[in-house]
């Protein structure tokens, strides 16, 4: 079951070639699901399709889904909107201002996630193809299920049955009402969603592939889009250089045929050992199964489109002597956009302001950082045991 998601700047191609990748599948006979987290919808325009609630076969084994995203928005978060309404109700807020504080940015989007984990575990498809929004809303929306996770697991105490059963007490004494039951269990619900998104997109069987064309201020918001999202623990498999000309006579074509010459050698050497496929530039949009597919054809020719490409592991923790050493790929890593903080059990790694609070693993919670560097586009961390922790391995003895 293979997932991919297309990503890249804005207007580059990415709904164009998320469709053509997914109409190229289906007609190698696997049933294959497009599904959009843009708020755009171009998708269906790309397809020459309406869009449907349910699934709708647009050609033999492609379909496309449609999020809904007002009625998937009152399952998951009604109950605890509400909830959060009347307690910011009760902390002084009139009740527009309680409503428009609960509308969780970004959740529209995260709700087509939880709908992509949903078609994924259903076992329905043999490929389920995701276009996603714009670069920086799809690495906000990327960094969000472990980000809430992490915010839930930390204001809901290990043992639950515990704090079910103060519930009823809680609520007086910090002068909030007491969650109802309903609120309690959608906030729960939500947080397995969430894990189980997570569970989806690190799988290895989930890869992102990033569209781009030959010019070079989208060439580098792409490099930095491939360090970040190995932040944030996702395979790139490839990039698609879409949007390129074919030679010509007249001169205005040749200029840009050796400018695109030129950006093409550049993302072949910075993005190695990733493959770069092309795409031509089309004499008209392509658009509809038939021309999507023969886009596709044409993009991949005889290399596999569901190709997970070079896989490297993105978190390695090892023993070197009395150290472990925390190594996380960060490919094309500017040096100077690093920062590193300890947190307690968490470790802080911002990249050029994007940041990943890291749960670390139990074997290096009770471990201090000793330094940290970075080599062949891996970040390297090593912590020292702790000897007020581990008595022993400091050779003391009792
Ligand atoms: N290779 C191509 N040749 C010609 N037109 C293209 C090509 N790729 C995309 N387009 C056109 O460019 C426009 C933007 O493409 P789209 O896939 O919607 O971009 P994005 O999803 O990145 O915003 C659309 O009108 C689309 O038909
Ligand atoms: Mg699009």
């Amino acid at each position: 079951m293979r997932v991919v998601l297309f990503t890249g700047k804005g207007g580059v191609g990415k709904t164009t070639l998320a469709a053509a990748t997914a109409a190229r599948i289906a007609a190698d006979g696997l049933k294959t699901l497009i599904l959009s987290t843009d708020q755009a919808h171009s998708l269906a325009d790309a397809l020459v399709c309406s869009v449907e609630d349910e699934p709708t076969e647009v050609s033999a084994g492609l379909y496309v889904g449609h999020v809904d995203t007002q009625r998937r928005l009152q399952e998951s978060w009604g109950e605890l909107q509400n909830y959060l309404t009347a307690a910011l109700g009760t902390a002084g807020f009139d009740r527009l201002r309680a409503e428009e504080l609960t509308v969780l940015p970004g959740a529209e989007e995260l709700l087509a996630l939880i709908e992509v984990s949903e078609h994924v575990r259903s076992g329905r498809w043999d490929a389920v193809i995701v276009d996603c929004a714009p670069t920086a809303e799809t690495l906000r929306l990327l960094a969000l299920p472990e980000l809430l996770d992490w915010y839930v697991t930390k204001a809901m105490p290990a043992d639950r049955r515990v704090v079910r059963a103060l519930r009823p007490l809680l609520g007086p004494a910090v002068g909030l009402p007491a969650p109802s039951s309903d609120a309690w269990e959608a906030a729960e619900r939500l947080q397995e969603q969430l894990q189980e998104v997570q569970r989806v997109l690190t799988s290895p069987e989930t890869t992102v592939r990033l569209v781009l064309t030959p010019e070079s201020v989208v060439v580098a918001e792409a490099r930095r889009a491939r360090t970040q999202l190995a932040l944030y623990g996702y395979r790139v498999d490839s990039v698609i250089a879409n949007r390129v000309f074919d030679a010509g006579e007249d001169p205005w074509r040749a200029g840009w045929v050796r400018a695109q010459r030129r950006q093409l050698d550049e993302i072949v050497e910075s993005f190695d050992p990733l493959p770069i496929f092309q795409a031509a530039y089309q004499p008209t949009e392509p658009m509809g199964a038939d021309a999507l597919n023969r886009l596709g054809v044409d993009v991949y020719g005889s290399a596999d489109p569901l190709d997970t490409g070079p896989s490297a592991e993105l978190i390695t923790v090892r023993q070197e002597g009395d150290l472990f050493v925390l190594e996380l790929a960060l490919p094309m890593l500017d040096k100077s956009s690093l920062e590193l903080t300890r947190v307690g059990d968490d470790l802080v790694i911002t990249v050029s302001g994007r940041r990943r609070v890291l749960a670390l693993p139990s074997a290096l919670r009770r471990c201090s950082v000793r330094r940290a560097h970075v080599e062949d586009d891996r970040l390297a961390i090593e912590f020292d045991p702790d000897p007020t922790m581990f008595p022993q391995a400091k050779g003391a003895h009792p």
